[in-house]
């Protein structure tokens, strides 16, 4: 990691957009209007990212496609959190060769977090030649150029240099939804999780401007956005890289006094600093969703210092307390690893009692996945596969079991939902608290909030029927 952060000035983004006048220039020359497919693994700040790719293709004089299949640019954008994860984009990788063959001028990019480590890189050059360009997430802003040169010239392009990280404001963007939209407040992490390989691919934390942050949101909801996910991959923190007296609940507390019928919610919260005053904010105002991602990954205080955390089950269970206890309504979500190594049965069974305790909405579950260079793929890791395997399942049926049971628990109350889209013959909504209900109704109430009566729930999601109108599912 070199440097420090650096914001990217206009005049650098000027130089980039006049590289998408010249992609666009050469199309155009050509006489025909060329095609892109993005394809996105990973977490939601990818999503994000995806949606500026897309921005630059679309300024690029690109139409955006739903498949690789004859697009004249396909961009992966990758995730590197888990082997799985790796090992999905290297197969998906890999069959790109016969849609290169069946289209010779197929340019294929290759960006996110794989494309921060130096081994993924090496590989990706002596192993997959028909990649045409490679960026890590740090040269995200600097796309337009890597398009350019590997479409004018023929030349494989990598700009991978290892970085403390950037801040880009004003780059197009190609948001996916007008009813919804991320807002990426701080981009990297400084946390350095033993298990996690994000600092390393991300750099160090950075925050926007306050400022900056509270226009894109204020602009987005004169748009008819209508809910907002503030992103981060530790929210809790933001600001404190910068000088200006604004913490995240000062941040979010601006943002929820703008004008307009919206919500807004966030994510990641870390659990070591999550704060009263945090929980008193969010309390405190209608616009702000109560709902809370607060990853725990392990029960035990001893796994969590191993882990690298800052916090043990009690300081956890501390803030969950007290969160509940200002926001009765709350619903709660969270991230769990099994078979952290070193992690014993009775430790194991001490995060089976804290899922129990806390009561969560829904969880995230993973089997702890070593990744090279980080502290805990050289840690001893004695238990077996088949164990690791046996723990994950038990706590996938505890869950469930809490799921079933909180969402039974919704069957007759009426909520103030936000009908979202559409799956299949049902309108989908979104709860407050974020959970999915199903009901029937017609299209034109898709981007308003209405109240409907839960009528029946499953692990997974709820139905329900709107207020007046008598549809049930
Ligand atoms: N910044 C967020 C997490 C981002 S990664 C936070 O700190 O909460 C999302 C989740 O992936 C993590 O919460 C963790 O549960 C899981 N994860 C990260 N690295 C992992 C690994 N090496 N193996 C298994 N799960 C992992
Ligand atoms: Fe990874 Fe920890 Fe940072 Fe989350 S807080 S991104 S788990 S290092
Ligand atoms: Fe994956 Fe990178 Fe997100 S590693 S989970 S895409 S920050």
């Amino acid at each position: 990691m070199t440097g420090k952060t650096s914001v990217i000035t206009k005049e650098q983004l000027d130089i980039q957009l006049a590289f998408c006048d010249k992609v666009k220039a050469y199309w155009h020359s050509t006489g025909t209007t060329p095609t892109a497919y993005v394809e996105t693994y990973g977490c939601q700040q990818n999503e994000a990212d995806s949606e500026r790719i897309r921005g630059i293709l679309i300024e690029s004089g690109y139409a955006i496609v739903g498949e690789a299949e004859g697009a004249d640019v396909v961009v992966m954008n990758t995730c590197a959190i888990r082997e799985h994860a790796e090992q999905r984009v290297f197969g998906n990788l890999g069959a790109l060769t016969h849609t290169k063959r069946r289209h010779p001028g197929q340019k294929i990019f290759l960006c996110g977090c794989m494309a921060g480590q130096e081994v993924v890189v090496n590989r990706i050059k002596n192993s997959y030649p028909h990649v045409d360009g490679v960026f890590s997430t740090h040269h995200l802003w600097q796309f337009p150029e890597i398009l350019s040169r590997v479409l004018l010239t023929g030349k494989r392009t990598f700009f991978t240099e290892d970085e403390a990280g950037s801040i880009a404001e004003g780059l197009p963007q190609n948001r996916d939804s007008g009813l919804k939209a991320w807002v990426s407040i701080m981009y990297g992490c400084n946390n350095f999780c033993t298990y996690c390989i994000v600092p390393y691919v991300r750099g160090r934390e950075r925050s926007r401007k306050w400022e900056d942050i509270l226009a894109e949101c204020k602009a987005l909801v004169e748009s008819g956005v209508k809910d907002i996910t503030l992103l981060g991959q530790n929210v809790n923190s933001y600001g404190k890289d910068l000088d200006q007296g604004v913490d995240f609940a000062d941040l979010l507390a601006k943002i929820a006094q703008l004008p307009g019928d919206f919500l807004i919610r966030f994510m990641t919260s870390h659990p070591r600093d999550a704060s009263k005053k945090l929980f008193d904010t969010m309390a405190k105002y209608p616009k702000i969703a109560k709902q809370l991602h607060l990853p725990f990954q392990s029960g035990s205080s001893r796994v969590l210092k191993a882990m690298n955390r800052h916090y043990d089950r009690e300081k956890y269970l501390e803030a969950v307390n007290y969160a509940k206890s200002v926001m009765p309504e709350l619903v709660l979500t969270s991230d769990v690893i099994v078979g952290f190594p070193g992690e014993t049965e009775a430790e194991f069974e001490e995060t089976i009692s804290l899922v129990e305790q806390v009561q969560y909405d829904s969880l995230f579950t993973f089997i702890f996945s070593p990744r090279p260079g980080t502290p805990a793929y050289t840690m001893e890791d004695p238990t077996p596969k088949a164990e690791k395997n046996r723990r994950f399942d038990r706590l996938c049926a505890v869950q469930n079991g809490i799921s079933e049971e909180l969402h039974n628990a919704y069957i007759g109350k009426t909520l103030r939902c936000l009908i979202d889209g559409k799956d299949k013959e049902f309108l989908t909504a979104r709860t407050e608290g974020g959970r999915l209900v199903r009901l029937t109704g017609d299209d034109s109430l898709i981007g308003t909030f209405a109240p409907i009566t839960i009528t029946g729930a499953t692990t997974w999601s709820l139905k329900g029927r709107m207020e007046d109108d008598g549809n049930q599912v």
